[in-house]
């Protein structure tokens, strides 16, 4: 995703900071204390601007989520879309994070959110890759990855949110019965996928290529990339394939 530098990217992220894991530290050892309630964990790799995570936390409340993005300047719409449905405030006018009582954190403060306001989602910026390697084995319900960069160079193949690599990963982190679903505009993406899914332990429990006809349109939220796509007449592919 490419994107403007954002204008005090970094002091935006400050004042909502209450929202982040960060990756260092013993953190990842223990994902559920940081939330307010304790239940299940799902995770959406490459959250972009953040309508997907926003709209599935709102209507699935029953699960903790965990947004992962790697580009600092895009999280900062993904945490502030969040905050901002949430009643949290808005961005002040003359800039910085107003609160719902009126205070503006800005120039690098941060305002300390109480745990009962923060919601059910949590936001770390790094590369999957390196976020999952923290997790515990069969600590996570589901994994969630949307309109994922295609790679299409073969040498960069292992990037591909659906390599065998990665799917190693997933199925080391999620628990048995624990899903992995998979959206995207890309056919020769979605082929792969299909290929390396097939060649992996998973078991594929739902395919399509053509979601929004599908069964599953009436439950599906859409992310940012597929509203694009589906303006463009671009049919979306998904997947969903289960842990035994
Ligand atoms: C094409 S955009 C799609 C954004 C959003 N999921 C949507 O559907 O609108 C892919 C996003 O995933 C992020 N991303 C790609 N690979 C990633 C990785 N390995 N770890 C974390 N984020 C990643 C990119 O920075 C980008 O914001």
């Amino acid at each position: 995703m490419r994107m403007r530098k954002k204008r005090h990217g970094n002091e935006r992220l400050e004042a909502l900071d209450a929202l982040f894991l960060h990756s260092e530290g013993e953190i990842w050892t223990d994902v559920p204390s940081h939330f307010e309630k304790d239940q299940p964990l799902r995770i959406e790799i490459g959250c972009g601007k953040g309508g997907f995570i926003a709209g599935i936390s709102k209507a699935q409340p029953e699960y903790n989520w965990l947004a992962v993005e790697k580009i600092s300047d895009v999280m900062v719409c993904a945490v502030e879309k969040y905050a901002g449905d949430r009643g949290l405030g808005n961005l002040g006018y003359h800039g910085g994070w107003q609160a719902p009582d009126g205070t503006v954190y800005k120039d690098g403060q941060t305002w300390d959110i109480p745990m009962a306001d923060r919601g059910n989602v949590r936001f770390t910026i790094g590369d999957a890759a390196e976020v999952l390697s923290h997790l515990p084995e069969g600590s996570v319900d589901a994994i969630y990855a949307n309109f994922s960069d295609p790679w299409p160079k073969k040498g960069y193949a292992d990037r591909r949110l659906t390599s065998p690599v990665f799917l190693k990963e997933y199925l080391r982190v999620l628990r048995p019965g624990g899903a992995f679903r998979f959206k995207t505009d890309n056919e020769v993406l979605f082929d792969y996928s299909l290929e390396t899914i097939e060649a992996s332990p998973f078991r594929m429990t739902f395919c399509t290529r053509d979601l929004h006809s599908s069964e599953r349109a009436a439950e599906n939220i859409m992310t940012e990339y597929e509203r694009n796509f589906s303006e463009k007449g671009v049919l979306i592919k998904s997947l969903e394939a289960v842990k035994d």
